[in-house]
Order: C-alpha cells, then structure tokens, then sequence
C-alpha cells in the first residue's frame, strides 16, 4: 500500500493536484444543493432535476465524504445500472469523482448494465437505477449506494451523505477522458483503473472461493492453458489444483484435444468419481469449443446454449437488457427454439458452421448461439468461445447460489439442467460419428438419403423400419427381460409419421446468399428427428455424421439415458439410412 501526498498547485477558478501516479486531480467548487435526502432505496429523483448542474456530482462527493478513506482508498467499486436515460453521463461523472477520491478501481457493466443483485455480490457499489419507476427524459432517475457486504448502505452512512450534501464545497474530479463503455477490457490510468466486463467476476469468484464448490478446469494441454490460470485462478481465486493439462503442448500430451465424453475421457473420469468435482470443463486445441460437466452428469452442447440463453438475462451483466437473438446450427437440438419462444426473441436455424452466425450479429439480430459440436458464443466477439461458456455456466451457477449459507445444499449443474427440462421439455440428442468412412461409400449413402428425401411425402409411416432383426440391438432382445421390454416399447412406440424430409438449405436473411446442400434430415411430426451429413472437419476419408433427437414433454421420463430414450429413433436412423451396408462400419468411432 501506498501513501498519497498530494501537491496543491493554484489556478484560477479551481485547483489542480498533481498526484504521483499521474492522473490529475481537480478541485471543483460547489455549494450545497437542497432536497438530496435518500428516500427508501436510494435518491430518486426526475431525470431533469439530476442533469442540473453539479447535481448528481454533489451527491457522489458527499458520499465519498461520508466514507472512511480505508473503505474506497485503492479499493475496488462496482458500478452498474439497469440502462434507463442518463445513465451513460452519470456513468462518466462517477468514474471520475471515484477515481478523484483514490478509489482504486471501479468494474463497470458493459455499457453500465448490471442488475442490482449483480451489484450486490461486490463488495461496494453504485446502481444507477430507478428501479421499477418509468425512465426517459421526461421520467425519473436514481442512485443507490450498497456498502461493503454488499447490502444497501444504512442509515448511519445515507444521514451523514444527507448532512455532507448541506455543507459541501468542493468536488474532486479526476481528469482522464471519458471511458468507453461499449467496450469490454481493461483501461489503466496513473493507478486507477476502468474494467469493463462481460461477466459479474465478483460474482463467480464468490462461488469459486466456497469451501462447498469444486470446480475442475482440463485444458487438454492445449491453448486455453494459458488462459486457465490467470482467469480462474488469479482472479477468480479458483484453486490451483483446479486446472489439469494446463501446459499447452506440441502434441497435446498425446491427447487429442477435442472436448467430448471420448477424449476429454481424464476429466470424465473425475467428473464421474466418488466425490469428484461439482463443476467440470475442458476446451479444445484452439481453444474456441467447451464441454461443461456437473457431477456425474453431462450437459449437452444443445442443452447447454439453451439454458445459457435461458438465465442469461438475470445471471450475466452483458445480457441485462435481455438476449436479442437465438441462433443454433441445423442438427443442433431444438432446445433453444423453446426458449425463444418462451421468451418471446427471435430465432435462426443456420447450417453447420460458425461462419453463419456472424451477418445476424452484424446486423443486431443476434446475442446468444450453439451448436451441437461443442460450440456457444455470443456476439460479444464473433467465433465460438470455450472460456466465455465456461464463465457463462459459472455465472449461472453462482447467481443460482448466491444467497446459499456455508452448509445449505447448493443448486448443481443436473439441478440447473432437470429444471430447464421440467419447464420446457427435454430433446433428448445424441450424435453418431463413424470417423475415416472410405469416401465413396460415404458419398453414396448421402446421395441415397437425399433421393429418399426427395421422393418423400408428408404422412409416411418411418416407425416400422426401425424392427430390424440384424441390428445388434434386435439382436440382443431376448438376454434379458428388460431390454425385451425395450424391444416392445420399440414395436410400439415405432412409429414415427414424417412431417417432411429434405436437404437443408439456408438463405442467409441479412445478404441473402444461399446455402444448399447442408444436410439430410427427417422431421417427423412428434418433433422427433434424424438428420445426416458428411463432416466437414476431417482431414482423412470421410467422416459420417448421424444426429438424432427426439422430443419429451413428460418430466417423469427425463430422467432416462439418452441413449436408452433414443434406441428406437436409432435404430429406425441406421435402417433408413442403410449406413452399414454403404460404410461397412457396425459401430461409431464417437458418441457424442
Ligand atoms: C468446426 C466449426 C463449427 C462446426 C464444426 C462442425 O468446429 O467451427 O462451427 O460446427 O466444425 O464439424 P463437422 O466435423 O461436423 O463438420
Ligand atoms: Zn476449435
């Protein structure tokens, strides 16, 4: 810590200290202004009456006169709002009182945004908010001031900042230019600094520093090592042991760096150990996919951009407004369209590949997107992001448990993920991948799927296929009775009415350039569906990808394995599809 010592130079109106980290700090003349009592939750007051001159900074002064100087003296304010008119003004007016008064640091939302609650996980902080009353030019504004365990600051403190309103006579204003909110980052000025952030840091670290929370980080000794432990362990204070794999590797320790239930299989074993981790995450070469794990329990990447987008309004600041746009890639499950829905935001089905989300977000159309290939994002940059989904699950996690006392039962990933289902449904999903496929076997199933396509109306009866004595699952129905039991469940349950079949094509509403040929899917009229394409990732022979999902509104069976739920649509896939007779291959390389 250091100590300051200010040199008092003169001039004519106001009077400028030169401080010796540098910035410059000016003494600003006032005189008291009446009526700057607090009511119930802060100052309210019309928005006019807070632009008169000096106003709000009489206020924001009194308070810091109000404070003991150890409270805020190189320390670490909040700032946050919920965006109403004159926020971005005030916003200016009290980064500059702070940093005039030597506050250390001040964490602002991205374009001031951050919800109350948001605020309240700090230790100290403003909220420019006039809560439920109407805001605009003609309306109202307001300020409100949490003290340092994060509680609305008492009376003791809002009488004294009352008695410094009558008696003030000067403002302290730090003179450095005016901070640009829109942009999410770090700007230093002498020892003070501006952060402006995506994500509520105090309150994933208020999760991460639990004694009841264990959270497991693998960079599969690929890029995101490097950015593992200066996130999660110097400012998020997870623990060091938190993060494995964490040097990145020419050969990626002989793994392949790919975050799925197959190669990240050293994180999935500690998920799934007797008293394993609470939270588990990897992320892949480059660093841009994330798989997220509770314990013993895996999100799917369709499930997880949907319950992202689902809480992302009230557990992530940059979001505050509310998503503007939901997007997925075509095989993607249809999670997320009930959320948009649900939500009342507009939705796009894009085929595979990042590429397809950024015109939506360039245009504003889009916030929030996935895919099933481990990819989520958001337009807060414009490819897919693995540490930003790992920080956007945390969020969600923490603001879930930010009231739980040390001892109270916290709220799990499987909880988050049960109770999403409970409220929307579940797609069950899953992806088959048959890996370096000989290319021409490959090809032709495809062009027999699209032919099928073709030639296929709406109505058509798909269930019956699916009773195939040479599939190894028919095969193995009489071992015992229960899966004799699925066998007849299979006979029944079989039979799925097409509501279309196509080859998806997309035309991209911001451009419209059109896509073709971006894979072969049946719809049927349960929602459920069957899609097949050619990977486009490979770099030997071909890579076949089936991808089946089916939908089920009834909570008492969402507690079923996705792979016993999706036998039947399985098996009807591989019939259909005649994938052993074209490939020869019996059984996946990968299933995700
Ligand atoms: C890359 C792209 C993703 C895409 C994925 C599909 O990761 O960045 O946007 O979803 O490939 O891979 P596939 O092997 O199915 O073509
Ligand atoms: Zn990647």
């Amino acid at each position: 810590s250091h100590s300051r010592s200010f040199t008092i130079k003169a001039s004519s109106s106001s009077t400028t200290i030169v401080e010796p980290e540098g910035i410059k700090i000016t003494s600003v003349p006032t005189k008291p202004i009446e009526g700057q009592k607090t009511g119930t939750s802060g100052l309210r007051k019309k928005v006019k009456v807070f632009m008169e001159e000096n106003y709000l900074s009489n206020w924001i002064q009194s308070l810091f006169n109000s404070l003991p100087p150890e409270d805020y003296k190189n320390g670490v304010l909040v700032l946050g709002g919920d965006g109403r008119y004159f926020n971005r003004e005030a916003s200016q007016i009290i980064i500059k009182i702070a940093a005039g008064n030597g506050v250390g640091k001040i964490l602002v939302g991205r374009d001031g945004i951050m919800s109350t609650p948001a605020v309240s996980a700090a230790n100290g902080g403003f909220i420019m908010s006039a809560s439920h009353n109407p805001g605009g030019p003609e309306y109202d504004w307001g300020i409100k001031f949490n003290y340092n365990s994060g509680q609305p600051a008492p009376e003791s403190i809002t009488d004294k900042i009352y008695g410094n309103t009558l008696s003030i006579s000067e403002i302290k204003m730090a003179e450095i230019p005016d901070v640009d909110l829109s942009r999410t980052g770090v700007t230093k000025y002498g020892n003070f600094t501006v952060e402006v952030s995506v994500f509520d840091f105090q309150l994933i670290k208020s999760l991460l520093t639990r004694s009841d929370f264990r959270f497991a980080f693998d960079a599969m000794h690929a890029v995101t090592g490097a950015y593992a432990k200066p996130i999660f362990v110097d400012k998020l204070e997870a623990s060091l042991d938190s993060i494995s794999n964490g040097v990145p590797l020419e050969d990626f320790g002989h793994g392949h760096p790919d975050p799925n239930l197959t190669y990240a299989k050293d994180l999935v074993n500690t998920m799934y150990s007797e008293n394993g981790p609470d939270f588990g995450a990897a992320s892949d070469g480059d660093g841009d996919r994330n798989m997220i794990l509770g314990k013993k329990f895996f999100v799917t990447p369709s499930d997880s951009v949907a319950i992202i987008a689902a809480n992302a309004q009230e557990a992530i600041p940059y979001f505050q407004g509310g998503p503007k746009g939901l997007a997925r890639s075509m095989p993607t499950s249809g999670a997320l369209d009930r959320v948009a829905e649900k939500l009342g935001l507009t939705f796009f089905e894009v085929p595979t590949g990042w590429k397809f989300f950024g015109n939506l977000m360039d245009a504003g159309k889009l916030s929030i997107c996935g895919e099933e290939s481990f990819g989520t994002g958001s337009d807060h940059i414009r490819e897919k992001d693995g540490i930003w989904a790992v920080l956007a699950w945390l969020s969600v996690i923490a603001y879930r448990n930010k009231d739980k006392k040390p001892g109270e039962k916290l709220v799990s990933v499987s909880d988050v993920v049960k109770q999403h289902w409970a409220t929307y449904g579940r797609n069950f999903f899953s992806r088959y991948g048959y890996e370096e496929c000989a290319s021409e076997g490959a090809s032709k199933m495809i062009e027999y799927l699209r032919g099928l396509a073709s030639k296929s109306k709406a109505g058509e009866k798909y269930g019956k296929f699916a009773i195939n004595p040479s599939t190894p699952y028919i095969g193995n129905c009489h071992l015992s009775i229960l899966l004799l039991f699925d066998c007849l469940k299979l006979l029944i349950v079989g039979n799925y009415v097409l509501q279309f079949a196509d080859d998806f094509s997309y035309t991209d509403p911001v451009d419209g350039s059109v896509a073709s040929k971006q894979g072969v899917r049946f719809v049927f009229t349960d929602g459920s569906r069957i899609i097949f394409r050619l990977s486009g990732t490979g770099s030997a022979g071909a890579t076949v990808r089936v991808y089946i999902e089916q939908f089920e509104p009834d909570a008492s069976k969402h507690d079923m394995d996705a792979q016993v739920a999706l036998k039947p649509l399985i098996g009807l896939a591989l019939s259909v599809s005649k994938l052993k007779d074209f490939t020869g291959r019996e059984k996946p390389t990968v299933i995700t």
